[in-house]
């Protein structure tokens, strides 16, 4: 794969040509599930589809992790994304007021819902599809890596600096944008999602202790 530089200049100017720069074999064996989200999704939001698939195999592939389902995962987070209100919350029921008042706030968990309806089954790249709204849970390595790229890509023209550092150090990109998101919203006085807390809360205590660590 390219540098992050080059990656990032490539995934704005053509993320349609990234196949060229993946295993000929994953594309071959994704050119269905490739097919169905070109149906379900708006063609700009296709866009930022390839550019989290093709930025979370970089990033997987940067940290030894498994870039093949990074990919998948990427390709299919936002398969349930462009549905309506109404249709996202008959496949995710709301679990809260803020999925109750905001029903895109269920978009991942009512993509995972779909995509087992369709008979998906790896388990990790499911629960990447279904974290990358809130938050990802302890102990999936690739929900981190979909989390950082979705709110990382370059179309979305900020965060570069979690982008390059999740190519070093996926911890703290996924530290510093899941801090940035909550203080954020919370400085508005926006109520943050409770599984986007729990996540908050677990990274603040192991980031806390790894500190009494050391000094
Ligand atoms: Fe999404």
């Amino acid at each position: 794969m390219p540098s992050e530089t080059q990656l990032s200049a490539m995934l704005l100017e053509r993320p349609d040509a990234l196949d060229a720069h993946l295993p000929p074999y994953l594309m071959a064996e994704l050119s269905v599930w490739n097919e169905r989200i070109k149906a379900m999704v708006k063609p700009k939001r296709y866009g930022h589809v390839m550019r989290v698939a093709a930025l979370s195999y970089a990033i997987a592939e940067a940290n030894g992790l498994d870039a093949d389902r990074a990919f998948t995962a990427g390709l299919l987070h936002d398969v349930a994304r462009d549905l309506s209100g109404a249709e996202l919350l008959r496949l995710a029921p709301a679990e809260c007021s803020q999925d109750a008042c905001h029903a895109l706030a269920v978009h991942g968990r009512a993509g995972r819902a779909l995509l087992g309806r369709w008979g998906y089954q790896d388990r990790e790249v499911l629960e990447a599809v279904e974290d990358h709204t809130t938050g990802p849970r302890v102990g999936n390595p690739l929900s981190k890596v979909i989390y950082v790229a979705d709110v990382s890509e370059p179309g979305r023209g900020v965060n570069a600096d979690i982008r390059e550092l999740a190519f070093t150090d996926l911890d703290a990109a996924l530290e510093k944008a899941i801090f940035s998101k909550v203080e954020y919203l919370q400085g508005r006085g926006i109520c943050v999602h409770p599984r986007t807390l729990a996540v908050h809360q677990d990274l603040k205590f192991s980031s806390s202790f790894a500190r009494s660590l050391f000094y």
